[in-house]
């Protein structure tokens, strides 16, 4: 962790172009190379920040174990992993829900313990533990909605944004489980030794998408 800069952990894929766009809005001055270089390594000294560009789901794992300072992490992937890291603000981009679908022609009481295919295993079976309902959870990387249609999971538990997967693939929506949004998380022991400059960060950032209790 350097020293002077702030290190940014930032997911790469569909999260990161609201999540450049936002920081802008901050005042960040991010050179265009950000949207279109491959280098996962991104210095911005007039910023004072260096940003490493990341899996979405492995953000929270840099940011607890202090290779980066902070983050952006979806509350999904916040929720799966768990880790020891401080979510200070609700960015509010990136909204969608997670949601348990099938095929239209699943009956949901038919099975004792119906197979779920998810990316998501912890929070798929807390979620079904807390319905007091026995599952069996198979867990793919992708594609999750491809699971129902070959047989290989009775339902699944995902992300829908638009819908138009579920849709172009013949799924409906049993429920709906909760809402989704990124947050803008934070290392505790940089929250200390770089106060000054996260603090910073997070005025900045709350300016521009108005300041609420994360939860
Ligand atoms: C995500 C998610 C759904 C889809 C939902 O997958 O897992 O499949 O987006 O978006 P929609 O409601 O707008 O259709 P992603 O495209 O990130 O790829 P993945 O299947 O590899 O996880």
């Amino acid at each position: 962790m350097s020293s002077e800069l702030v290190t940014v952990a930032m997911p790469k894929g569909r999260i990161f172009e609201e999540a450049v766009d936002l920081l802008r809005k901050a005042g960040y001055d991010l050179p265009p190379e950000f949207e279109d270089s491959r280098k996962l390594i991104i210095d911005v000294p007039q910023s004072g920040m260096r940003f490493i560009l990341a899996k979405p789901m492995d953000v929270p794992t840099y940011v607890e174990h202090g290779v980066a300072d902070a983050g952006v992490a979806g509350k999904d992937v916040m929720i799966e992993e768990e880790r020891d890291v401080y979510e200070v603000l609700d960015l509010k981009i990136s909204s969608c829900y997670m949601a348990v679908a099938a095929l239209p022609s699943y009956d949901p009481g038919r099975d004792v313990a119906p197979k779920i295919a998810s990316k998501y295993p912890k929070l798929t079976s807390d979620y079904f533990r807390e319905q007091g309902e026995q599952v069996e959870i198979i867990k793919l990387n992708g594609s999750i909605e491809l699971a129902p249609i070959v047989g290989l999971a009775d339902r699944i538990v995902d992300i829908v944004s638009t819908g138009q997967t579920l849709r172009e693939n013949g799924l409906v929506e049993l429920e709906t489980m909760m809402p989704i949004t990124s947050r803008f998380i934070v290392n505790p022991v940089s929250y200390r030794t770089k106060a000054a400059q996260i603090d910073e960060m997070v005025d900045r950032l709350a300016e521009v998408v108005g300041k609420e209790d994360v939860s």
